[in-house]
């Protein structure tokens, strides 16, 4: 299981990466407006700190030409770069050009089982189903990640299924129990993935039980 960011915040890429918990970034219009930054110094500050891990930049445009050019233009930042498209009828035409001049492409908001399979028949390199968005409309999320997994493996597609929209560890869990590929989260769930009760309380008695322990090694002047 590969773990993305889903963020625009350099900080939180430096982080996770130092813990050795990064595998590539995922970023979307949205959390890039969250920097209150430019979006081109932003973007290449992450792609410069995630070098070489990819990192899904995504264009703006609806139409076909709009995306391509848009595309091109992101990949020239960064050959770590990977194109986030859209499900649209355009963008798998987009993806059906880009395929060819062999930029990665991510195809994004995707909300249904049939739209994963026409994102891995296009060829895309990642498909996101965004399953916190399916769950906030009384659908479940993870049911969506069973059918592309297992409608990829029954055709041997080589799309890697990128579960997005992850609201919390449960569905890291979840995920990695149906052998998704990749999870994107936010920072606050990387870090909620460290936490368990159970592992403060332990280290509390043992720091306390350690102050009982006659002389102390790792001080310079042992008690
Ligand atoms: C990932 O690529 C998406 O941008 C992201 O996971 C969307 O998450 P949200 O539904 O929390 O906005």
């Amino acid at each position: 299981m590969k773990f993305f960011l889903d963020t625009a915040m350099i900080d939180e890429i430096k982080q996770a990466k130092a813990w050795g918990f990064l595998d590539g970034v995922t970023t979307n219009p949205s959390l890039a407006a969250k920097t209150g930054r430019p979006f081109k110094t932003v973007a290449q500050e992450i792609l410069k700190t995630a070098a070489p891990l990819p990192v899904s930049l995504e264009v703006v445009a609806t139409d076909v030409e709009g995306m391509l050019e848009q595309a091109r233009e992101l990949y020239s930042w960064g050959k770590n770069v990977v194109a986030k498209i859209p499900m649209t009828e355009a963008g798998m035409q987009a993806l059906n050009i880009l395929k060819k001049e062999e930029i990665p492409v991510n195809v994004t908001l995707v909300f249904s089982a049939n739209q994963a399979l026409l994102a891995a028949k296009a060829g895309a390199t990642y498909v996101s189903p965004f399953i916190g968005r399916l769950d906030d409309v009384g659908e479940e999320g993870m049911r969506l990640i069973e059918d592309a997994v297992r409608i990829y493996k029954n055709y041997g597609f080589s799309t890697q299924v990128l579960v997005a929209s992850i609201r919390h560890p449960m569905h890291i869990v979840e995920a990695c129990r149906i052998g998704a590929d990749v999870a994107t989260m936010p920072f606050s769930v990387l870090r909620q993935l460290f936490k368990h009760p159970l592992t403060d309380a332990g280290l509390k008695k043992f720091l306390a039980d350690w102050e009982k322990v006659p002389g102390n090694p790792f001080e310079k002047v042992p008690r």
